[in-house]
């Protein structure tokens, strides 16, 4: 039987051939750290490192490369900027569609005195901007949520957000693990304050390294959340003043980095604007797929604007779990089944605490493979 990769909000996969190989290069052939020695394997890391940041801060427009930090992934670029802007009393709002690298940080903030609110969502996981205003308060120090839902795709207004929040002077910070690589994501017409991608999702990349690109007026008033050695600097005993190096402590994971490139390399050739025409392509075809399957309950938009190809189906009746595990002994489907590290989302969507399926399409998703996906719902929904 044929696997069928249909988690790609968790990881994509395959990657593109040249991220193993870029990777495996490095540690093969390079094998230097970076801002630490002078030899020429350590500066040919160093100017991979410098590319990575240039392509990121072009692909999501920040002009200054030294404003990409690299981190260990999403989940701790969530951290790095909620830990390092939150003060005890100080009020951050988030959507009601946030996944746990939002929330559990939150929540341990909010033993240290930190508040918070969630702006509800529809039941399509759509927030309004207009009550976000009306839940803004003078000490709201921080607006922060997910671009796209990685439960049920639903991507919120982040211009029309961005706006509000410039007109009241907070920062806003989108997370953007379900947009970055599927859709276009704008610092500059989102009045973007921090935008954090991780490298294996859409991006293409490995896992365990991702990016917290910062504009600079956010960023002077960031404190490091980690801190340590970072080659420079070094007969202090506290941080660079200057980035990336202030937010960057440690040796960094450069057979990550080597492969992120490669992996940029290969979404630049193909554009963020095919990307996204794909998604929809897909998108469209699974929606019309679904309309007038009874039993197979989708959650979240029933329409290709304002969503990427995150899908979550409530199979009404039955375990989603036990679903989920006949579409792959049965049809050989992966998806993923449950919470999504999102109880706030299923709680949203009214799916919580029994959680969906999820299918979520990728670049290297095909149109064969959503038709295939939709006869195996076919077969194993009830009614
Ligand atoms: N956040 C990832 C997911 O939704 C891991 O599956």
């Amino acid at each position: 039987m044929k696997t069928i990769y249909l988690d790609h909000g968790a990881t994509s996969f395959p990657k593109p051939p040249a991220v193993g190989r870029r990777m495996k290069e490095y540690v093969d052939e390079i094998g230097a750290n970076i801002n630490r020695s002078v030899y020429g394997p350590a500066q040919q890391a160093g100017m991979v490192v410098l590319r990575l940041r240039q392509r990121l801060g072009e692909l999501f427009g920040l002009s200054d490369p030294t404003h990409v930090i690299l981190t260990p992934g999403n989940t701790w670029s969530l951290n790095m900027l909620l830990w390092g802007a939150l003060r005890p009393g100080d009020h951050c709002l988030v959507s009601s569609m946030e996944h746990n690298a939002v929330m559990r940080p939150l929540q341990q903030l909010a033993l240290c005195g930190v508040q918070f609110d969630r702006v509800p969502c529809d039941g399509q996981g759509r927030l309004d901007p207009a009550r976000l205003e009306e839940m803004l308060r003078p000490n709201t120090r921080l607006v922060v949520m997910a671009h796209g839902s990685n439960v049920c795709g639903a991507v919120q207004d982040a211009e029309e957000i961005g706006k509000i929040c410039a007109a009241h002077g907070v920062p806003f910070c989108l997370d953007g693990a379900q947009t970055g690589g599927h859709l276009p994501v704008d610092f500059q017409s989102m009045n973007l304050s921090a935008l954090a991608v991780p490298g294996h999702k859409g991006l293409l990349g490995p896992q365990g390294i991702g990016a917290l690109l910062l504009h600079p007026d956010f960023a002077a008033a960031l404190t490091p959340w980690a801190t340590g050695g970072t080659g420079s600097v070094s007969d202090s005993e506290f941080p660079p003043a200057y980035l990336p190096d202030r937010f960057e402590p440690g040796t960094p994971n450069l057979p990550g980095a080597y492969g992120w490139e490669a992996a940029l390399d290969y979404l630049q050739s193909v554009t963020i604007d095919q990307a996204r025409a794909h998604d929809r392509f897909l998108s469209q075809r699974f929606l019309d797929g679904l309309r007038g399957m009874a039993g197979a309950v989708l959650l979240g938009p029933d329409g290709v604007e304002n969503r990427v190809g995150v899908f979550s189906l409530d199979f009404p009746g039955q375990d989603n779990a036990q679903v989920a595990f006949r579409l792959e002994e049965e049809f050989g489907i992966l998806t993923r089944c449950g919470l999504h590290c999102a109880p706030s989302a299923h709680q949203t969507l009214g799916t919580f605490p029994r959680g969906t399926v999820r299918f979520s399409f990728g670049l290297s998703t095909n149109p064969e493979e959503v038709d295939y996906a939709l006869e195996a719902i076919d077969a194993v929904r009830a009614g």
